[in-house]
C-alpha cells in the first residue's frame, strides 16, 4: 500500500459543534456537525476523515455540496461551488452503527442477572472519524461543543462538566462546556446507567464511573488518583487543566485504559480494586490510573504532531506513572520494580533484528496500530530513566516544564523536547549534546560491550546485540564502571576502548543504568560473582549481570549448565529485584526444557532456589512484611508448584478451597492457587470453573478463572479450555485470556499452534483491525522451538498476514529461530 492519505494542513478545523442522537436498542445514532474550518486556499474541495458513516448531506457556507466517499483510505471529498473563505462553516448531517469495541461502541452488563447496554467511545488512534466525519490527524487541534439527545434515565459524560440539561421530546437533551483546543482521539463520550463516587483535589472534582452493583470498588482508585492528580501538579508545576477528572469502568475495553481528556476509561480489571484485592494487582492499577493521569499532560495538554513520535506520549507516561506512584507508595518498591518490569521488557523487544527505531516512520495504517508496543512504551521507559540518570532529578524536571509549558494546548516533536533539555543542561553547566541522546531513540537495537581482560587493562569492543546474530555497533556509549580499585567514566566509541588498569575485576553499566549489555569471560565472571557474594557490587549490578548472562544461555551462545551452575554459585538467597529475574528466567528455561532430558537439572535448580527463598521470607503472610516479599511468595508457590513440590501444591490446594468458596484467605497466594489446582486439574474441574465463571459479576475474579483455565494440566481439558475461550460466554475483551496462558503452560505448548491455526479465520474476524488484539495470538507462538513448526508458521503467515500483526510475525519467527539455537547448543532436538 502507498503511504498514508493525509489531509491538507492548509485546512483545519477550528471548532466542533456536534449533536449525537443515539439508539440504544438499535445501536445506531444519527448526528449533525458545524466544523468551523480556517483555510489558507480559496479552492472549491475539501477532505476530511469518514469511516463507515453514512453522510446524509452536506453544505459549505449554507450552499450544498456533494460528497464522495474514499472508503479504503477514510476519506470524504466534499465538493462544492465557491472556493472556501479563511473561514467556514462545513455542516454535515449524518449516521451510523455501533460498533464493537472501537469507535463509538456499545458494551453489555448484568443487573441482576439481566443482561444492559451502555454506549462508549474508544478513538484512539484514528476511530473518531467513525463515530462524525473530522480532521482526524492529532495536529489538527480544535474545541468541541458537544450535546447529545438520550432517554431521560441514562447519565451521559463526557470531557468536560455539562453545561445544561433539558427535557425535549420526552428525552434529554445534555449540552456539555466547550472543551479546550485538543486532538480529535481525545474526545470522549459514555451514554449508560452509572453509579459514581467523588472527591475533591483542591478545586479539581475527581470521580469514579462504574456500571451499577460496583461502586464498592471504586474507593481505592479513586483515593490513588487525588493523591497522583496532586502530586503531577506539584512535580510539572502546571496545575490540571480541566474542572473534573472522570475514571470510568467500562465492562467492554480492548486496551487496559484511555487518557480521553477528562474523561479516562478502563477495562474494568484495570480499575476496580479494594484492600482484598491482592497487592500486585493493585499495585498494576494504581500504575495504570497514573499513567493515564501523565497523559493528561503528556498527551493531551501537549500532543505529538504525528504519531512516529508516539513515544512522547507513551514513554513519560510509563516513567512518570513509576515515579509518581513511587512518590505515592514509597513501600512499595517501585523504582525496583521498573528493572523487572519495564527495563527487561525494553531489552527483550528490543532484542530482535525486527525491532524498530523508538521514533519510527509510519508509513501505512496499521503502522499506527503497531507502535504501541514494548518499543514506544518500555524502551522509551528505560531511556528516558538513563537521560534523568545523566541530567539529574531537577534539571529533568525542570525540561520537562518548560516543554510542557512551551507547547501548552499545541503539538510538539522531539526536537521540541531537545530544546528543553538543551536549555535547562546548559543553565546548569552539564556538558549535553543532543546527539548523546537522540542516538538511543533513533536508532534501533541497542548496543553489547564485549569486555577482554589484557595484561594491563581490559580491551572494550562493541557490537549491536540481535538474538540471532550481533551487527557492527556504531553508537557512543557513556559508561560508568567499577572495579576493585575504585569507579570510572568512559565514552565507549564504535572503534573499540582500551581500560588501562591493574585491577582484577571490572563491572561495566554500574547498577544496571544504561540501556545496553555487558558481555565477559569467563573467569571475569567467576571474578564478578565472588566480588557480589563479598558485597562488593550492588544487587543492581549483579541484576545486569544476571540478565546479561541469561539472554547468553537463552540464545545458546553460553551452555545452559553455565547459566544454572553461576545462579547456584552466587545467587541463591538473593534480593530483589535480582530474585525475582531469576525466578523469571528459571521459569522460561522449564517450559523450554519441560519433559526433557535437560529439564532435570532446571526442575532441581527450581526447586532449590523457591525452597530457599520461601524460608527466608516465609510460607506464609508476616505482619509488616515487605511488599515485595508478599508478591514473591506467591511466585515461589507458583513455581515450586509447577514443578511438582507437594508442600506448594497442597498449600495450594488449601488456598484454593477457601477462595474459590468465597472464604477467606490470602489473597496474596490466590493467582498461584487457582493457576495450580488447574495444573493439577482436569475436565472435571474445568466444568467448575467455568460454572463459576458464568455466573461472577466480579471481574478481577473472572479473569483470575480465565487465566487458570489456561493453566490446566490436562491436554484434553486444556484443549475443551482453548475451544470455550473463544464462545459467546467470554467477553472478546477477555477472550486472549485462556490462550495467553496456555501458551506458558508447559503441556500448552504441544496444543497452541495447531489450536492457533484451526481457528485462525475465527480469530481475524473477531479481533478486527484498529482492536490492537489480534497480535496476541501471533505472540503466543513464541515458545514454539522446533523446526517443523517453523516451517508451517512462515508459510501460513505468508498467506495470513494483516497489516496490523506484520511486524508481530516477523518478531516471532525471530523468536522461534532463537529458541531452536538455544536448544542446539544444548543437544536437544529440533
Ligand atoms: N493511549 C493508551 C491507550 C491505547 C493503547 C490506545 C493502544 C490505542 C491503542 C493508554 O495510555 C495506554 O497506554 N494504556 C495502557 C495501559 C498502561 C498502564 C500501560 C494499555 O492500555 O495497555
Ligand atoms: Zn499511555
Amino acid at each position: 500500500m502507498s503511504d498514508f492519505d493525509r489531509l491538507d494542513p492548509e485546512i483545519k478545523p477550528v471548532n466542533y459543534d456536534i449533536f449525537f442522537e443515539p439508539d440504544l436498542k438499535k445501536f445506531e445514532f444519527k448526528g449533525v456537525e458545524v466544523i468551523t474550518v480556517k483555510s489558507g486556499k480559496r479552492v472549491k474541495q475539501l477532505r476530511l476523515n469518514s469511516k463507515d458513516l453514512k453522510i446524509e448531506q452536506a453544505w459549505v457556507n449554507n450552499e450544498s455540496a456533494t460528497v464522495k466517499l474514499d472508503g479504503k483510505n477514510e476519506i470524504a471529498v466534499l465538493t462544492f461551488k465557491k472556493p472556501l473563505e479563511k473561514i467556514n462553516k462545513v455542516k454535515l448531517a449524518f449516521s451510523g452503527k455501533n460498533s464493537e469495541i472501537h469507535g463509538f461502541y456499545k458494551s453489555s452488563y448484568r443487573v441482576d442477572g439481566e443482561e444492559r447496554y451502555m454506549l462508549s467511545t474508544q478513538f484512539e488512534p484514528a476511530d473518531a472519524r467513525s463515530a462524525f466525519p473530522c480532521f482526524d490527524e492529532p495536529s489538527f487541534k480544535a474545541t468541541f461543543n458537544l450535546s447529545l439527545l438520550v432517554e431521560e434515565e441514562l447519565m451521559v459524560i463526557s470531557n468536560t462538566v455539562i453545561e445544561k440539561s433539558e427535557k425535549i421530546k420526552g428525552k434529554k437533551l445534555v449540552v456539555f462546556k466547550k472543551t479546550p483546543v485538543m486532538s480529535s482521539y481525545l474526545l470522549y463520550f459514555g451514554i449508560g446507567e452509572f453509579e459514581k463516587i467523588e472527591g475533591f483535589s483542591g478545586r479539581t472534582k475527581v470521580s469514579v464511573y462504574v456500571t451499577p452493583g460496583k461502586i464498592g470498588y471504586a474507593k481505592l482508585p479513586l483515593d490513588y488518583a487525588l493523591k497522583a492528580l496532586k502530586l503531577y501538579e506539584k512535580y510539572f508545576g502546571l496545575k490540571y487543566q480541566l474542572e473534573k477528572l472522570d475514571l470510568i469502568g467500562i465492562p467492554d475495553f480492548s486496551a487496559g485504559a484511555m487518557e480521553n481528556w477528562g474523561a479516562i476509561t478502563f477495562r474494568e480489571t484495570a480499575l476496580l480494586c479494594n484492600d482484598k484485592t491482592p497487592i500486585s494487582e493493585r499495585q498494576g492499577i494504581a500504575n495504570t490510573i497514573v499513567h493515564e493521569l501523565a497523559h493528561q499532560w503528556f498527551g493531551d495538554l501537549v500532543t505529538m504532531k504525528w504519531w512516529d513520535d508516539l513515544w512522547l506520549n507513551e514513554s513519560f507516561a510509563t516513567f512518570m506513572s513509576y515515579k509518581i506512584v513511587d512518590e505515592m507508595f514509597p513501600e512499595w518498591d517501585t523504582m525496583l520494580r521498573y528493572m523487572n518490569g519495564i527495563v527487561a521488557g525494553a531489552f527483550s523487544a528490543d532484542s530482535l533484528k525486527s525491532t524498530h527505531a523508538i521514533n519510527c516512520v509510519v508509513k501505512r495504517p496499521g503502522d499506527i496500530d503497531e507502535l504501541f508496543d514494548d518499543i514506544s512504551y518500555e524502551k522509551g521507559g528505560s531511556i528516558l530513566k538513563m537521560i534523568e540518570g545523566y541530567l539529574g532529578e531537577e534539571t529533568f524536571r525542570l525540561a520537562l516544564h518548560d516543554y510542557l509549558t512551551r507547547h501548552s494546548y499545541r503539538n510538539a516533536s522531539k526536537e521540541d523536547l531537545w530544546n528543553s533539555f538543551m536549555k535547562e543542561a546548559v543553565k546548569r553547566r552539564i556538558q549535553f549534546n543532543t546527539g548523546m541522546i537522540s542516538q538511543w531513540i533513533d536508532k534501533p537495537g541497542h548496543p553489547v560491550i564485549i569486555v577482554e581482560p589484557s595484561e594491563n587493562g581490559f580491551y572494550l569492543k562493541q557490537e549491536l546485540f540481535t538474538l540471532l546474530k550481533n551487527g557492527s555497533g556504531n553508537w557512543n556509549i557513556p559508561v560508568q564502571y567499577k572495579t576493585d580499585k575504585g569507579e570510572g567514566r568512559i565514552v565507549v566509541k564504535k572503534e573499540g576502548s582500551f581500560i588501562k588498569s591493574k585491577a582484577e575485576w571490572i563491572k561495566l553499566n554500574l547498577n544496571g543504568a544504561g540501556f545496553y549489555r555487558v558481555f565477559y569471560s569467563k573467569p571475569l565472571l567467576e571474578k564478578l560473582g565472588a566480588a557480589f557474594r563479598q558485597g562488593r557490587i550492588s544487587t543492581l549490578d549483579a541484576w545486569s549481570l544476571e540478565n546479561d548472562l541469561f539472554v547468553q544461555a537463552r540464545t545458546g551462545r553460553v551452555k545452559l549448565t553455565e547459566y544454572l551452575d553461576f545462579v547456584r554459585k552466587f545467587f541463591m538467597n538473593s534480593e530483589y529485584p535480582l530474585n525475582s529475574s531469576v525466578s523469571n528466567h528459571l521459569a522460561w528455561f522449564f517450559v523450554m526444557t519441560y519433559g526433557e532430558r535437560n529439564g532435570e537439572s532446571v526442575k532441581s535448580l527450581v526447586i532449590d532456589f523457591h525452597e530457599r527463598m520461601l524460608e527466608k521470607i516465609g510460607w506464609d503472610k508476616r505482619k509488616g512484611e515487605r511488599n515485595i516479599n508478599t508478591i514473591l511468595r506467591g511466585k515461589a508457590v507458583a513455581s515450586l508448584g509447577l514443578a511438582g513440590n507437594e508442600k506448594a501444591l497442597k498449600k495450594a490446594s488449601d488456598v484454593f478451597e477457601l477462595a474459590f468458596n468465597g472464604r477467606k484467605c490470602d489473597p496474596d497466594l490466590k493467582a498461584a492457587a487457582y493457576a495450580l489446582k488447574s495444573w493439577a486439574g482436569n475436565s472435571k474441574l474445568l466444568g467448575k470453573m467455568i460454572e463459576k465463571y458464568e455466573k461472577e459479576d466480579f471481574p478481577e475474579e473472572s479473569a483470575r478463572l480465565l487465566n487458570s483455565m489456561g493453566m490446566i494440566g490436562d491436554v484434553k481439558a486444556l484443549s475443551e479450555a482453548l475451544d470455550y475461550s473463544q464462545t459467546e460466554r467470554v467477553r472478546l475483551q477477555d477472550s486472549f485470556r485462556i490462550p495467553m496462558f496456555a501458551s506458558g503452560n508447559p503441556e500448552g505448548k504441544k496444543l497452541i499452534w495447531g489450536w492457533t491455526r484451526k481457528n485462525w479465520k475465527i480469530l481475524e474476524r473477531k479481533n478486527k483491525m484498529g482492536t490492537h488484539s489480534l497480535h496476541h495470538y501471533v505472540d503466543n507462538l513464541s515458545g514454539l522451538s522446533d523446526r517443523k513448526s517453523l516451517r508451517e508458521v512462515e508459510v501460513f503467515f505468508k498467506k495470513n498476514k494483516r497489516g496490523d500483526i506484520k511486524r508481530a510475525v516477523v518478531q516471532v519467527i525471530e523468536r522461534i529461530n532463537a529458541n531452536i539455537n538455544f536448544r542446539k547448543a544444548n543437544d536437544l532436538q529440533v
